[in-house]
């Protein structure tokens, strides 16, 4: 369990690689599909092989009508990572491959479900609000034809590359609790949608992936920048949490959320306003943050900032979960190969704490 060749954190540098290169490079100058290559295969494509993956994925955007008329029937109330994990589940249920688990069908697999991601979060969100459903574009790579399939335009290229390179940020980070999660499952020999789901479940959580929505939450709530050091300090006295800080292996900033910062500045300098505004409290936090928490090591993590672009391309904020989950599916898949490969079932021990052999008393004796 403790060996891959996948992703390395230098939590204490401030340093991020997957495969070797480093999340500023791939930032700079990749994109999901390339990293998603990257990810699966463990070296850059060559040109005539990123085409065809990139074909492959777009002929595996699509899903099919019965799940459709599922999402119709799910509450419209349902947090959409919820519904991405009902319908992953379905998605399997639907493949008749699911069982295998030669390397090419968890190859299939992977790309099938890392093409369909997008397609079933954007459908949610046109069916929650009532609108029609818009199909995957096939001249549009993966995270512009995301954007088109939530609102019906074809995004700008600022939006698109904003897109892309938040995908690559999330696309991949080591051993954390949703992939963990996957890949216990995946350790039992499960079929690959079980481990996929439970993925999707730990990601959930507001110490996890949830946190990119609460951090946006948290902005909101403060409301404008000379609110920022009263709402700290309560949160100090009250020992809250502040979201999208602090982080298990960072003990430095994040490289993802510096990232992210030169996009929520870019989009608040060209839309201002609210934006801005919004740009400004986090940025007064942030400072309290480094200010005050350092000496915690709390730094801002890669959920502070990705909420500032979102909001800026008109995301609504339970999306922004599911928004990692659709990219973070590509380092899931990519953990499950890898250690079912070279399989062992994971299987933690823990201390025992209590007592031994003691009588067992009788109910009317107790
Ligand atoms: N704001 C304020 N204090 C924080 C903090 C935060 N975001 N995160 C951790 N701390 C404090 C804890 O209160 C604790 O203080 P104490 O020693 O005085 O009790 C100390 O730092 C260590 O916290 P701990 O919970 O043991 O760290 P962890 O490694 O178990 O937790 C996280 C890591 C990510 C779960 C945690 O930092 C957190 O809850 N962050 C907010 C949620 C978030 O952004 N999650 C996304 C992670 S990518």
């Amino acid at each position: 369990m403790d060996e891959s060749s996948i992703c390395f954190i230098d939590g204490f540098h401030s340093k991020l690689y997957y495969r070797g290169y480093s999340i500023e490079d791939l930032a700079a100058n990749s994109t999901y599909e390339e990293v998603t290559y990257l990810l699966f295969y463990g070296r850059l494509p060559k040109r005539k092989e990123l085409e065809d993956f990139k074909g492959w994925l777009k002929e595996n955007r699509e899903i099919p009508n019965q799940v459709i008329e599922l999402i119709k029937k799910i509450p419209k109330d349902t947090h959409p990572m919820e519904v991405l994990r009902t319908v992953v589940s379905y998605l399997g249920n639907l493949d008749p491959g699911r069982s295998d688990l030669s390397l090419d069908g968890m190859y299939r697999k992977s790309i099938r479900l890392t093409a369909k991601m997008p397609t079933i979060i954007a459908a949610y969100h046109r069916i929650r609000t009532g609108r029609e459903i818009i199909d995957p574009d096939p001249k549009l790579d993966h995270s512009a034809n995301f954007l088109y399939m939530l609102h019906g335009e074809k995004p700008s290229e600022l939006w698109a590359r904003a897109m892309d390179v938040s995908n690559i940020l999330y696309a991949e980070h080591e051993m954390n609790a949703s992939a963990f999660a996957s890949v216990v499952v995946a350790s039992t020999l499960a079929d690959y949608y079980s481990a996929i789901v439970a993925g999707i479940g730990a990601l959930r959580g507001p110490l996890h992936g949830g946190a990119n929505e609460e951090a946006m939450k948290q902005f909101l709530e403060i409301g404008s920048p000379d609110k920022v050091d009263e709402w700290f300090n309560n949160a100090v006295a009250q020992k809250k949490r502040i979201m999208g800080c602090g982080h298990r292996v960072y003990k430095s900033y994040d490289p993802r959320a510096k990232i992210f910062k030169e996009y929520a500045k870019k989009f608040a300098d060209m839309y201002g306003g609210e934006l801005k505004s919004i740009y400004e409290v986090a940025d007064k936090l942030e400072k309290l943050v480094i200010d005050n928490l350092a000496a915690k090591n709390i730094f801002p993590n890669v959920d502070y900032w990705s909420g500032i672009p979102y909001y800026g391309m008109k995301i609504p904020i339970d999306l922004y979960t599911p928004l990692f989950a659709l990219s973070r599916v590509a380092g899931w898949s990519a953990h499950i190969i890898e250690y079912v490969t070279n399989n062992r079932i994971l299987r933690p021990r823990l201390y025992y704490t209590g007592e031994l052999n003691k009588p067992y008393i009788p109910i009317d004796q107790r």
